[in-house]
């Protein structure tokens, strides 16, 4: 008996049901909580499902992310150690990713909070163009969201780089990687993007010393997670003038707190984690084959290493 769990606060059950349904017409889909016996759980496709829930389902084969991001995953202590972790890679994703950064670049790019302001005062001033060639745009993470999103940013004449783990090849994108050249990777850039994965070794990069080793008045972006940035240091860097602005689209607590400074500030833009949100309809079939694949005994595709957690 092989049946698949389904647990989302965000995705909608019917569609992803109707979507795998298409492929699997005889599917056997439980939506959290009413799973039934949980050792005929052997397929899980969740977002955020309450740490400790997965450990019952002792025949579970593979836990799929219903994102990009499997952080959510590993804040559960007690996931079976035998099943694999996968995720979703969607093109869709990627393009609608690319599509928000590109929105938040142009808007930093082309004077914006300024113009906003003058604006918010009837004020008709005039600045100095920009010069596209000139500025700097680093991109944190250069998996399959920063380098879509870089190469497309590349593609406008803004002057790009990228840092990674490892080195990249990507045409116009200056690679930098490790650890040892991320300070030079800051010291270069003027709008930051970060598309890292939550990780031990992420979470907090963007702090009050990394902040500073970025060019003064440089301008955040961030759908990563919400814990790539330490929100005080943020705002104390916003105070002082070192960060110009901000784009935030994920934070610590979501839905941010109501009494969240991030909201009333006038250099800072909140969206509800919404840069790139996951599509029944353009996934169902990359799920799909990864049941079958599961059901049939073989390694489903986009697999996440445990140890490097991303
Ligand atoms: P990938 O796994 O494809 O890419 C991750 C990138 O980060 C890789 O380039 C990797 O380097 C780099 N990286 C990871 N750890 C380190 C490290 N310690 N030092 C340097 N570089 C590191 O992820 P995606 O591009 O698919 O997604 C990235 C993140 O975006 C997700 O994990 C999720 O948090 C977020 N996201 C947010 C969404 C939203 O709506 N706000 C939607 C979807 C995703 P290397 O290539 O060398 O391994
Ligand atoms: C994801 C997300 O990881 O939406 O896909 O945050």
């Amino acid at each position: 008996m092989t049946a698949v769990l389904f647990h989302s606060q965000n995705d909608s059950p019917a569609d992803w049901e109707a979507g795998l349904s298409k492929f699997i017409p005889d599917l056997d889909f439980r939506v959290w909580p009413d799973i039934g016996d949980p050792l005929e759980i052997e397929f899980a496709l969740i977002w955020a499902l309450p740490p400790g829930s997965l450990k019952q389902m002792r025949n579970l084969r593979c836990i799929c992310s219903l994102g990009q991001g499997v952080d959510h995953i590993f804040n559960d202590p007690d996931i079976p150690t035998n099943a694999k972790i996968m995720r979703l890679v969607d093109p869709w994703m990627a393009q609608a990713m690319s599509e928000w950064v590109l929105l938040n670049v142009l808007r930093f790019h082309r004077q914006g909070i300024e113009y906003e302001a003058f604006e918010r005062e009837r004020k008709w001033h005039v600045l100095p163009p920009p010069e596209t060639s000139e500025c700097k745009v680093g991109v944190l993470g250069l998996g399959e969201l920063g380098s879509d999103a870089a190469k497309k940013i590349s593609s406008l004449g803004f002057n790009v780089a990228g840092w990674s783990r490892n080195p990249k090849d990507i045409e116009n994108v200056k690679s930098f990687f490790g650890g040892d050249q991320l300070e030079r990777f800051l010291n270069r850039t003027d709008i930051l993007c970060c598309l890292l994965p939550l990780t031990p070794e992420t979470r907090g990069i963007l702090n009050n010393q990394t902040l500073y080793q970025l060019i003064r008045g440089a301008y955040i972006i961030n759908a990563g997670r919400g814990a790539h940035i330490v929100d005080e240091a943020l705002l104390e860097a916003i105070g002082s003038g070192q960060i110009a602005g901000a784009a935030l689209d994920v934070f610590h607590e979501e839905p941010l707190p109501e009494r969240h400074p991030y909201w009333d500030h006038p250099k800072v833009r909140v969206w509800p984690h919404v840069s790139a949100q996951s599509n029944a309809g353009s996934a169902a079939s990359q799920v799909a084959d990864a049941i079958n694949k599961v059901f049939n005994g073989k390694d489903p595709n986009n697999l996440i290493n445990r140890i490097n957690q991303y």
